[in-house]
C-alpha cells in the first residue's frame, strides 16, 4: 500500500493571501501542493500559469504538482519543468503520442501522471503505465472547483488498483481529484488512491485543521 498523501488545491485559494495560505498547507502537514492549471480550451476557465509556479517554487519546498488541463501539454512541458514544477500530469484525451510525453516529462526530472476523465476508458491509463509515476483519475469532470463527487471513480479506482497491482505497477500511485471531502476520503483510499487532491474541502475554513481532519479521516 502507497503511502496516503495529502495533495491540497491552490484553485481554491484565497489569492489576495497565497503566501499565508501555503504556509497553513506547511503546518498542516500538505505533502504537495496541487496546481490547477487551465487553458481556456480543454475547460472554459483559464486559470495559472508558469510564473505562479515560479512564485511557488521561491517560498516553499513543498513539491509543486502541475494539472496540466490544456489542449497541447507537450508545447507546455519545458516551462513548467523549468519554473520550478515537481510533477506534471496530462490528459490522456488530447495527447497524441502519450508515451512520448510521459516519457519527456521525466526526462525533464518530473514525476510524470496521466489523468482521465470520468468517462475516458482506463485502458489509457494501463497502456501509459509504463511511463507514470502516478494515474490521476479524475471523480469531477475538470474546469470547476466545488463540485460533487462523481461516485463510479470508486469502482474505476478499484478495477484499475486491482491492474496496477497484478501487472508489476504497485509502486504507481493512484491520485483522485474532485469532490474529496474528509467524509469520503476514506472510500477514496479503500478503494486505492493514495493521493488525495482536494480544493475546497481544504481551502474553505481553516486550512491547517482541514488536511488534519482528510488524514487522519483517511488513514481510518
Ligand atoms: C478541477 C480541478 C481540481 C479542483 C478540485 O478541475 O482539477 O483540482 O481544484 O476542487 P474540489 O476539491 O473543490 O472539487
Ligand atoms: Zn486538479
Amino acid at each position: 500500500m502507497n503511502k496516503i498523501q495529502i495533495a491540497p488545491s491552490l484553485l481554491s485559494s484565497d489569492l489576495a493571501r497565497l503566501e499565508d495560505d501555503v504556509r497553513a498547507c506547511e503546518r498542516g502537514g500538505a505533502d504537495v501542493l496541487h496546481v490547477d492549471v487551465m487553458d481556456g480550451h480543454f475547460v472554459p476557465p483559464i486559470t495559472f500559469g508558469p510564473l505562479i509556479v515560479e512564485t511557488l517554487k521561491r517560498i516553499t519546498a513543498l513539491p509543486l504538482d502541475c494539472h496540466l488541463m490544456v489542449e497541447n501539454p507537450d508545447e507546455q512541458l519545458e516551462q513548467f519543468a523549468a519554473a520550478g514544477a515537481s510533477w506534471i500530469s496530462v490528459h490522456a484525451e488530447v495527447c497524441n503520442h502519450l508515451h512520448r510525453t510521459l516519457a519527456r516529462i521525466q526526462e525533464l526530472g518530473c514525476k510524470s501522471g496521466i489523468v482521465l476523465n470520468p468517462s475516458t476508458p482506463l485502458d489509457f491509463a494501463m497502456e501509459g503505465a509504463v511511463n507514470s509515476d502516478f494515474i490521476l483519475l479524475m471523480s469531477v469532470n475538470p474546469g470547476y472547483g466545488g463540485q460533487s463527487f462523481i461516485p463510479s471513480f470508486l469502482d474505476r479506482c478499484k478495477r484499475l488498483r486491482s491492474w496496477l497491482d497484478a501487472n508489476d505497477y504497485e509502486h504507481v500511485n493512484i491520485q483522485v481529484d474532485g469532490g474529496i471531502k474528509a467524509d469520503n476520503a476514506r472510500d477514496a483510499v479503500k478503494a486505492g488512491a493514495s493521493i488525495l487532491v482536494s480544493g475546497s474541502g481544504i481551502m474553505k475554513g481553516d486550512i491547517e485543521s482541514n488536511i488534519k481532519a482528510m488524514r487522519a479521516a483517511a488513514s481510518g
